[in-house]
């Protein structure tokens, strides 16, 4: 095993001690960032699922009520409360893809409505779970990076089961106009689908990562100053006169001839060590002249 020198020491703790607060420092600051875009994100997410939810029992509400006691020869799709909140929130999100809000289901009246696989995948994990009242994430879709915020749609209002239950019960110009096929057989108490609403969170996990590597530039510039500064001071005040006095006094213990000197640089603990060794020399010079003289 080779016995390590002062400076070898010195380097590999300084950049121990780097590594760790750079690796800290950047991978804490991240952390942080993304949290707080993470609940930047759900707070637009919640804010707009409830706007979705309100629209939702407006028309449940207010409008179905009314519009069912006309007569008319159409099918008002305003009545609709999954019609409703889905045309409104298009609005809202003004054709930006990343704002979408979809209340899909397995067995959809509206084909259009039809779940995807990950929209099966949440009604699965509803279904199995009852008491799972909602789930959040990131979702990767065309490049872009989505936060989403989900729930189950369970049929809790009887009223939901006029247009939902049997194509016979169902209004005649609603089967008109979407077949006699999908969407019915839901039962009171069913999850039939999931209310899935995404915001976009790309630019705010770019600007994590852009704001993290700043950090991580300046804490590495600062670490290199202070790694040749704290390096250099050493070898001008201990590793360099060390050296010096180590020859020195190597050169004067082979040879009883000649005395020089002890070179005296470097930091105050060095010089009075050289002093000392001078002195010690000098007394140990003495003792053996008077041994001499003795035999
Ligand atoms: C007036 C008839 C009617 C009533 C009442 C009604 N729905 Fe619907 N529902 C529809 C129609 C029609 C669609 C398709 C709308 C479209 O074009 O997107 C639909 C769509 C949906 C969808 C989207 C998936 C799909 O099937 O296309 C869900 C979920 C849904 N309804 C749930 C409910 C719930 C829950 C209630 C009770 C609060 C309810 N509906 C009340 C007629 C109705």
């Amino acid at each position: 095993m080779t016995v390590p020198t002062i400076r070898g020491v010195i380097r590999r703790n300084l950049l121990i001690v780097f590594l760790i607060a750079l690796l800290a420092g950047g991978g804490g600051f991240y952390m942080l960032l993304r949290n707080d875009a993470m609940n930047n994100a759900e707070g637009e997410a919640r804010m707009l699922l409830s706007s979705a939810m309100a629209i939702r029992s407006y028309t449940t509400q207010h409008i179905l009520p009314n519009f069912t006691k006309m007569n008319d020869a159409v099918f008002h799709e305003e009545t609709v409360p999954a019609f409703a909140a889905q045309t409104v929130f298009r609005s809202v999100s003004a054709g930006d893809h990343a704002y979408m809000y979809r209340e899909a289901a397995l067995n959809p009246t509206s084909v259009s409505d039809r779940a995807g696989p990950f929209e099966v995948d949440l009604i699965r994990q509803f279904r199995n779970d009852g008491s799972l009242k909602e789930m959040r994430g990131i979702l990767d879709q065309g490049g872009q990076r989505l936060f989403y915020l989900a729930r189950p749609i369970q049929i809790k209002d009887p009223k939901c089961i006029i247009c939902h239950d049997t194509p016979q019960r169902a209004p005649k110009l609603m089967v008109a106009k979407y077949g006699p096929n999908n969407g019915f057989g839901w039962k009171l108490g069913d999850i039939v689908g999931v209310q899935l609403l995404t915001v976009p969170v790309t630019q705010q996990f770019r600007s994590t990562l852009e704001l993290v590597s700043i950090l991580i530039g300046g804490l590495a510039l600062i670490f290199a100053i202070a790694y040749f500064a704290l390096t250099a001071a050493m070898e001008a005040t201990v590793a360099g006169p060390l050296d010096k006095l180590t020859q020195a006094a190597d050169r004067a213990s082979r040879s009883s001839a000649s005395t020089p000197a002890l070179p005296t640089t470097g930091a105050h603990e060095i010089r009075t060590l050289a002093e000392a060794i001078q002195r010690l020399r000098v007394s140990l010079g003495k003792a053996l002249t008077q041994l001499g003289e003795r035999q």
